[in-house]
């Protein structure tokens, strides 16, 4: 038996972000095939899966699921074939070497503790993801916080890092003018193989080519996983150096099989679905007076201190699309964050839209 109390530090924090509505919990969510799924028991239509191209349940993906886990470190005894051949095919596709890692989250972390350490300053927007914010404490850089959008990076600068779609605003930056003599590092977790050509990313689609990308595997691909892009001397030094490459298991095979055919199975014509739904969803809650930040395919309406009211009145009319409060968005900027994916019908995006304006107008501001 623990003696009572042993924990008491740790119910005490949890007793004061429960006062202050801080915490949070987890939705037992159900698929049940394209963008539907049972949440909490109801029957919805989802609006904030990262499944952008609609790939995750696609029969080929489903069958390249087979192998077994790496059993190691890529370093020991976990580098298998399908690793190999997916990084070859996304060297392929940006034209420099790839280097796998088990999430986005890890790869920004391998990734900005490689390429900058304590002697470098590196300008970073104030959006970022909290991956680049702990990869860039874990390289002890000394960091420049730029307004978001705002590229006035200083003279001397190393890296400059941005994200391609920002993942909480839905906005494109504009990244030509983040080029420059110091390095570019730009997170596709939300623009790859969604835009730009062969679905490079937000970069790319700007005509913009980084010193350093990073994409994920589990958002538009359907799997799990990242990957980072840049100069052979990259690859080097993540493969000997990168904390967060080097001491953890390799990608399990049936991820890196499964991430090769939703790379080929990522083409024009799905980026072209989820544009044009993205489109329609932005229209339609235009045309409702409920105008959504950004302009990609994640879709956030503010709606401030009504923000978990109306998400829970979205799931009572059968969508789910959570609502975003501070920490992860200012304070007074509380969102309704729908997402939209190329599986979407009309139907869906035309009642979701008719779903929110009736939530707004059910429940009044304060
Ligand atoms: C901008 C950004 N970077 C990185 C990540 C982390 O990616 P992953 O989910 O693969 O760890 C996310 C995902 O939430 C993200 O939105």
């Amino acid at each position: 038996m623990r003696p009572p109390g042993r924990y008491a530090a740790l119910a005490q924090r949890v007793d004061t972000a429960s006062k202050d509505g801080l915490l949070r919990r987890l939705r037992m969510v159900e698929p049940l095939g394209g963008t539907t799924a049972r949440v909490d028991g109801r029957v919805v239509t989802l609006f904030c899966t990262n499944d952008y191209l609609g790939l995750a349940d696609h029969p080929e993906i489903q069958a390249a699921w087979r192998g077994s886990g790496a059993g190691a470190s890529r370093l020991v005894s976990g580098n298998r074939p399908a690793h190999v051949a997916l990084e070859e095919a996304l060297g392929q596709l940006y034209g420099r070497p790839a280097t796998l890692f088990g999430s986005g989250f890890t790869a920004n972390l391998g990734l900005l503790s490689t390429v900058v350490g304590p002697d470098d300053t590196v300008a970073s927007d104030a959006l970022n993801h909290a991956s680049i914010i702990d990869g860039l404490r874990l390289s002890g850089a000394k960091k420049v916080i730029l307004d978001h959008g705002r590229a006035d990076i200083p003279a001397g600068t190393r890296l400059a890092v941005v994200e391609g779609v920002y993942s909480m605003d839905g906005d494109i930056l504009d990244l030509p003018r983040y080029f420059g003599d110091h390095w570019l590092a730009v997170d596709e977790a939300h623009g790859f193989g969604c835009l730009g050509p062969g679905g490079r990313g937000a970069a790319y689609a700007k005509g913009v080519v980084p010193d350093f990308v990073m994409g994920t595997l589990g958002k538009a691909l359907g799997v799990v996983g990242a990957f980072v892009i840049g100069p052979p001397e990259l690859r080097e030094l993540l493969v000997s150096f990168g904390r967060s490459f080097v001491y953890t298991t390799g990608l399990p095979e049936p991820v890196a099989r499964a991430a090769l055919v939703g790379l080929r199975l990522a083409d024009d014509e799905r980026r072209e679905r989820l544009a044009t739904n993205t489109r329609r969803l932005r229209m339609g809650l235009w045309q409702v007076g409920a105008e959504a930040l950004g302009h990609a395919h994640v879709v956030p309406v503010v709606t401030g201190e009504r923000t978990m009211a109306v998400s829970e009145a979205l799931l009572d009319r059968g969508y789910y699309a959570p609502g975003i409060r501070w920490p992860t968005v200012p304070r007074g900027q509380e969102r309704v964050r729908m997402t939209v994916s190329a599986a979407h019908t009309d139907d869906q995006i035309d009642g979701l839209v008719e779903a929110l304006d009736g939530a707004l107008r059910a429940i009044p501001t304060r």
